[in-house]
C-alpha cells in the first residue's frame, strides 16, 4: 500500500480516538495490539474518576481516568537515522508524533513513517521506532556476450552487447562489411553469428574503349571513389558517360562509353539534307557526317518524273544509302543536272505509297 495512504490512515485512525470518545463513543479497552504494559483505570464518566482526573478514550485502552495535562517525554533524545515532528502544539496527553526515517532508512514496518500518540500513561504509543539502513538490492550483474579486441579495433559497434540485444558493425576503415553487418547476443551469451570482417572494396579495371583514351593511369584495381574520363580520337564522338568512378560497392557508376565513327556519306552525284540543309556531300568537310547524324537521301519514283525523301542514320560508321536510291551516273550528272533526283520536283504525297 502507498505510504502516504498508510499515514493518511493511520492518522485518522489516531485522531479518531479522540473525537469519537468528543461524541461519546470510544472502543472498548482492547490490549495486546497497542502492547501496553498497563492502562490506566477503566471508567464510564468523570465521576469515577476522581477530581484530578477526567474520563477520556485513551486509544486502545478505551476510557480510561488520566489526568489531561500529563505530558510524554519531549524533546526526544536525538536519533542518527531519523527525524521527529510534534504535530500537536503541546506534547500532552492525546499529541500526536510524527517519527520519519531519513532516506535510505525505514522502520521494521517497511515503512519510513509512524505516528506516535500520547498516552494516559505519558508514554508516545508503539514500540521505540527503530530506523534501519534499508538494503538496496545489487544490481542484478547484466550478462554480456563477448567483443574481443581484435573485433573492437576494427569496427564501430553500435549497442552494448547485452544478452538479448543486437549490435551492429561498421568497419573503422570505411571497408566494406563481408558477413552479417548485424549480430545477436543470445541468451547463453554466444553470438548467433560469426563476427564479420573488413574487406577493402576495389573496382576492376572497366572495359577498353575503342577509339578512345583513358585519362588516368592504368591500374589493375581502383580504389572506391576513383574517376576515370574518357576522351576520343579525333573524329569519333564520345557516346556514353564522359566519367565512370568507382562506386563503395565495387561496381563503375556506369558503363564505360563508345567512341562512334563518322559515316561517309555514299552519295556523291545528289544532293542530301542534312540538319535542315540541302547540301552536295562534296561541300561537306571530308563528306563524313558524325554518329548519330540524320542524312536524307533523294530517291526517284519509280514512274514519275519526282522524288521523294528517306532518312537514315548514321551509326558508327555505318550510314548506307536507301535501297531506293540510285546514284546518278557520270554523264547525267554533267549533262542534265537539273534532272538529278535530288533536284526535280517532290512527288504529291498521294504519289508516294
Ligand atoms: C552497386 O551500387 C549501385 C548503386 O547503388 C547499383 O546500381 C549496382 O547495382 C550495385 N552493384 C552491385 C554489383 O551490387
Ligand atoms: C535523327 O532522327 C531520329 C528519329 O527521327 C531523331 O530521334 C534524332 O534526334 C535525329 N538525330 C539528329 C542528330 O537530328
Amino acid at each position: 500500500m502507498d505510504c502516504a495512504l498508510l499515514l493518511l490512515l493511520s492518522l485518522w485512525a489516531l485522531i479518531g480516538t479522540a473525537s469519537l470518545q468528543a461524541s461519546g463513543s470510544c472502543p472498548e479497552r482492547l490490549l495486546g495490539e497497542e502492547r501496553r504494559r498497563s492502562c490506566p483505570r477503566h471508567c464510564k464518566s468523570d465521576r469515577d474518576c476522581g477530581n484530578k482526573r477526567q474520563c477520556l478514550c485513551d486509544g486502545q485502552c478505551g476510557l480510561s481516568c488520566v489526568a489531561p495535562g500529563r505530558t510524554c517525554p519531549w524533546p526526544l533524545p536525538h536519533s542518527e537515522n531519523s527525524e521527529v515532528h510534534l504535530l500537536s502544539p503541546t506534547h500532552s496527553f492525546s499529541a500526536l508524533l510524527e517519527v520519519r526515517c531519513k532516506q535510505g532508512f525505514a522502520l521494521p514496518s517497511g515503512l519510513d513513517v509512524t505516528i506516535r500518540r500520547c498516552q494516559g500513561d505519558r508514554q508516545w504509543s508503539g514500540d521505540e521506532p527503530i530506523c534501519t539502513e534499508v538494503e538496496t538490492p545489487e544490481p542484478a550483474a547484466v550478462k554480456t556476450c563477448l567483443l574481443p579486441e581484435d573485433v573492437t579495433d576494427i569496427f564501430d559497434i553500435q549497442g552494448d552487447a547485452t544478452v538479448g540485444t543486437a549490435i551492429r558493425y561498421r568497419c573503422l576503415s570505411g571497408s566494406d562489411v563481408v558477413g552479417s553487418s548485424e549480430n545477436f547476443c543470445q541468451d547463453n551469451q554466444t553470438w548467433q553469428y560469426p563476427h564479420p570482417i573488413c574487406k577493402k572494396v576495389y573496382c576492376e579495371p572497366p572495359r577498353e574503349v575503342e577509339q578512345g583514351y583513358v585519362v588516368a593511369v592504368h591500374k589493375t584495381e581502383y580504389e572506391v571513389g576513383f574517376d576515370i574520363h574518357y576522351l576520343c580520337k579525333k573524329n569519333f564522338l564520345l557516346d556514353g558517360p564522359q566519367k565512370v568512378t568507382c562506386l563503395s560497392n565495387g561496381s563503375w557508376s556506369a558503363s564505360p562509353p563508345y567512341c562512334r565513327a563518322r559515316c561517309l556519306i555514299s552519295a556523291v552525284r545528289s544532293r542530301v539534307v542534312i540538319g535542315g540543309v540541302k547540301r552536295w556531300p562534296f561541300d561537306i568537310t571530308d563528306a563524313m557526317v558524325p554518329h548519330g547524324e540524320n542524312v536524307t537521301f533523294y530517291c526517284k519514283h519509280p514512274h514519275k518524273q519526282c522524288s521523294f525523301t528517306t532518312t537514315q542514320t548514321c551509326f558508327d560508321g555505318n550510314l548506307q544509302p536507301p535501297s531506293c536510291y540510285l546514284e546518278p551516273t557520270w554523264l547525267q550528272y554533267q549533262l542534265f543536272p537539273h534532272r538529278l533526283v535530288s533536284e526535280v520536283e517532290a512527288c504529291e504525297p498521294d504519289d508516294v505509297e
